[in-house]
């Protein structure tokens, strides 16, 4: 029987995959058979985490900038002929409650969280249609789009456009075959949570309080959440579009 978790002769491109989730997104894509474009704004370590993995390579894409996903897309077309996952990771989650944020920090916000995601998809859904075979969108929304916290209020917001603009995607596209998810990830361990725990003042005790309150013990590893994408990207998840798919230990439960 074929091994329906095989992404061979699929091309893969992954914001945000320099470090972190989407790093280990791209590398459990690549080595699962796909080609995969490792794309950030990292141009030291976006290079070297493309290169720990065979079927791995870089480009440089501020995921806000239209010019630039215009740019990678074409690219991908010249270089691969199609393009079957895309994968919108990059994001960004200062703290702040709503009297905490200013209007600059919540456009900062929307921008990179929720532009990316709008700009990609309307990007590349003319490529990933050109195969014929369908495709695979995944957009990392958050457990904040479904239970938001007082402290991360642009954040919050941001992740629940996204999972709304994810059923909107995945209805347009289904005639093609082309399927939009949303992964809404709890706490995982990364330098987004690390940098979250440091504002307590004690990031060792704010860490060991997350894994208590976890009911499955722990926070997160970025493979947790790979995993899942892997799923929803490959032929196993074939007729699963506009799912919510919460990866969170049971912390939302
Ligand atoms: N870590 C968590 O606890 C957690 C929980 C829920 C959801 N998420 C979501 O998962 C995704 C990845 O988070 P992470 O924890 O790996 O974060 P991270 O901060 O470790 O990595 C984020 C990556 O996005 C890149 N990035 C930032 N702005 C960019 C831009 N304008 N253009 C291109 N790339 C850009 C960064 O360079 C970095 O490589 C984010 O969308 C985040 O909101 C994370």
């Amino acid at each position: 029987m074929a091994n329906e978790f095989s992404l061979d002769g699929k091309v893969a491109v992954v914001t945000g995959a320099a470090r972190g989730i989407g790093l280990e997104i791209a590398c459990r894509l690549a080595q699962s058979g796909a080609q995969v474009v490792f794309t950030d704004v990292e141009p030291e370590l976006g290079p070297e985490a493309a290169a720990s993995v065979q079927g791995g390579s870089y480009r440089n894409l501020d995921v806000t900038v239209q010019s630039q996903w215009e740019d990678t897309i074409q690219e991908i077309r010249d270089q691969h002929g199609r393009l079957d996952i895309l994968v919108n990771n990059a994001g960004i989650s200062p703290a702040g409650n709503i009297e905490q944020s200013d209007l600059a920090l919540w456009r900062r916000v929307q921008t990179i969280n929720v532009e990316s995601v709008f700009l990609g998809c309307r990007t590349a859904l003319p490529l990933m249609r050109q195969s014929g075979e369908g495709g695979s969108i995944i957009n990392l929304s958050s457990i904040q789009a479904l239970r938001p916290a007082a402290e991360l209020a642009a954040y919050s917001a941001s992740k629940a456009a996204v999972r709304a603009l994810t059923k909107s995607v995945a209805l347009h596209a289904a005639r093609d075959r082309i399927r939009c998810n949303s992964v809404h990830p709890g706490g995982v361990h990364t330098r987004m949570l690390d940098d979250f725990a440091a504002l307590t003042g004690d990031a060792e005790a704010a860490l060991l309080k997350l894994n208590a309150a976890n009911p499955l013990g722990r926070v997160g590893l970025p493979l947790d959440i790979a995993n899942g994408v892997l799923y929803l990207a490959s032929d196993l998840s074939a007729w699963v579009t506009g799912l919510e798919l919460v990866i969170d230990g049971g912390s939302t439960l």
